[in-house]
């Protein structure tokens, strides 16, 4: 259609965005839209949201030349051109990978600013004391990236085995804050990131999703 036909279209209210008539040409749209002209659909755009359980050995890329990717995963169903990791882990880390087309979305599962809970559970090569507890909640000076890392949460569960919930994902967050305090992780695994918890989904699994940006 030229702009000319579009802007008649309009005006004699034949076209349809989202169920609604279209009134006027500047009104504005998200970017993921379902476009109608005469009931007819011209154009679809819909938002994606997946949760995935990541095995260990796969890279958070959207393409590696030496190893799979998480995209492997979905079989053909999504690749990385479509969708993006809202938050990677390294090749070794198991669990919680978001992946969607909606930046906006996953900026607010990523930004520090909006404060999105990610919980990891982690086993270490010797024994935890409570007073890291403290050291955690303070934070640790990462010279690389220039600045303290925020107030996280340290629950020790077993003598080489705790829970932590950070609120940021600077680059090997995890490892670099034990490491910190003498300690080696031997094991990683994301249980949630924000509203949304890994459960039962086995791994190397994945499932839609819905978006619950301000759940948490
Ligand atoms: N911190 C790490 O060190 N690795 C991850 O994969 C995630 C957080």
């Amino acid at each position: 259609m030229s702009h000319r036909e579009v802007r008649a279209a309009i005006a004699a209210g034949r076209v349809q965005c989202n169920d609604l008539v279209v009134t006027s040409g500047d009104t504005h749209t998200d970017v993921f839209i379902r476009l109608s002209v005469d009931g007819k659909e011209v154009y679809h755009k819909e938002a994606v949201y997946i949760m995935l359980h990541k095995p260990p050995g796969y890279v958070s890329a959207n393409s590696d030349s030496e190893h799979p990717t998480l995209f492997a995963l979905l079989k053909g169903e999504y690749t990385g051109e479509e969708l993006h990791i809202a938050g990677r882990l390294d090749r070794y880390t198991t669990g919680l990978v978001l992946l969607t087309n909606d930046g906006q979305w996953s900026r607010a599962m990523t930004n520090p600013s909006s404060k999105k809970p990610k919980v990891y559970e982690v086993e270490l090569d010797g024994d935890l004391e409570s007073s890291m507890v403290n050291a955690f909640a303070e934070g640790f000076y990462f010279p690389t990236e220039g600045k303290y890392t925020m107030a996280s949460e340290l629950d020790i569960l077993a003598p080489r085995r705790a829970r932590l919930t950070l609120y940021e994902g600077m680059y090997h967050q995890v490892k670099r804050m034990f490491h910190r305090v003498g300690r080696k992780v031997v094991k990683l695994h994301r249980i949630s990131v924000g509203p949304y918890e890994l459960g039962d989904l086995a791994e190397g699994q994945w499932k839609l999703v819905s978006d619950q940006v301000f759940d948490v």
